[in-house]
């Protein structure tokens, strides 16, 4: 940047499906991305009937109009990070793999979605070797929950900080050598909430305590957004990851003012910004 020059507020894209109840999916990456500083853009790839409680319906959006969201946004739009959703089928992988490869965004977070918190698919079984084959590679940082990881690798369950520390190398091998796994154990039983960040020359355990709420709605999608603020703000991947778990932390904290919906609740993007408004 030249002298003088004020650093702008970084474009961040999130690539994903739409949630209705705004928890999970592109509304709550937007809400995420915004909240954590940046600008946030938004290409959808798949519609969803979806509440609080599941899903009922999924509607593919055609590749065709996929890649003319993509272009025509670039076209104009410096993006700086790219966050990736729920993407559904292989050939809305293999659209969205050949626009990163033309635009080649300096950062790419890959949430490789496959099955909501309710337990509903959200990505065809034959579109996991495409996402293994063509966007895997592409990928700055992927953020696999553990039966996600578990899927990728072929593998057993994975149940202890042991196993994680395990799949976190093996997932890497799937990646860019300089590419970073952030595996989030918020599916582990355990007291806390590790999450382990792995790259070329380092290991990070993200710690933080376990909240007893069943508003844990769409934390996935909320992580990988607000890395992907983070990251054209941050010094490095692991300090992008510190601020992006601990913001998800205050926005599970936070669920607990909201009433939204029968089951699994959202969690609370704005928390930080309520917290200022109550001071003023
Ligand atoms: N109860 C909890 N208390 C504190 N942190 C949690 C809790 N549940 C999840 N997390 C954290 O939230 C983040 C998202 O992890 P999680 O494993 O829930 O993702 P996910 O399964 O992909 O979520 P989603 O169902 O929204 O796709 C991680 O940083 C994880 O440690
Ligand atoms: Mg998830």
């Amino acid at each position: 940047m030249a002298d003088g020059q004020k650093a702008r507020i970084p474009n961040v894209l999130s690539i994903a499906g739409i949630d209705p109840s705004g928890g999970a999916g592109l509304l709550a990456d937007v809400k995420a991305i915004s909240a954590c500083g940046a600008y946030a853009c938004g290409v959808v790839a798949a519609l969803t009937a979806q509440n609080t409680c599941g899903v009922d319906g999924v509607m593919p959006v055609p590749k065709e109009f996929v890649r003319a969201q993509l272009d025509t946004l670039w076209a104009d739009v410096e993006i700086d990070a790219v966050k990736i959703g729920m993407l559904n089928d292989a050939e809305v992988i293999s659209v969205v793999a050949e626009a990163l490869r033309r635009y080649r965004p300096k950062f790419v977070v890959l949430d490789p979605v496959m099955v909501a918190k309710s337990g509903d698919r959200l990505l065809e079984r034959s579109a996991l070797e495409t996402l293994r084959s063509e966007l895997i590679p592409l990928a700055t940082v992927m953020t696999p929950n553990l039966p996600e990881a578990a899927v990728l690798l072929d593998g057993a369950a994975i149940s202890s900080r042991e196993d994680m520390r395990g799949a976190a190398e093996a997932l890497r091998a799937l990646m860019a050598p300089d590419a970073w796994v952030y595996l989030k154990g918020g599916h582990l039983e355990a007291e806390g909430a590790p999450d382990c960040l792995l790259g070329p020359s380092e290991a990070v355990w993200l710690e933080s305590p376990r909240i007893q709420t069943k508003n844990t709605h769409g934390t996935g999608c909320t992580l990988s957004s607000a890395l992907a603020a983070h990251l054209p703000q941050s010094e490095s991947v692991p300090a992008a990851a510190r601020a992006a778990k601990n913001y998800v932390l205050g926005a599970i904290r936070g669920s607990a003012d909201l009433q939204v919906g029968q089951g699994c609740g959202p969690t609370d993007h704005f928390w930080a910004v309520r917290q200022t408004c109550k001071q003023m």
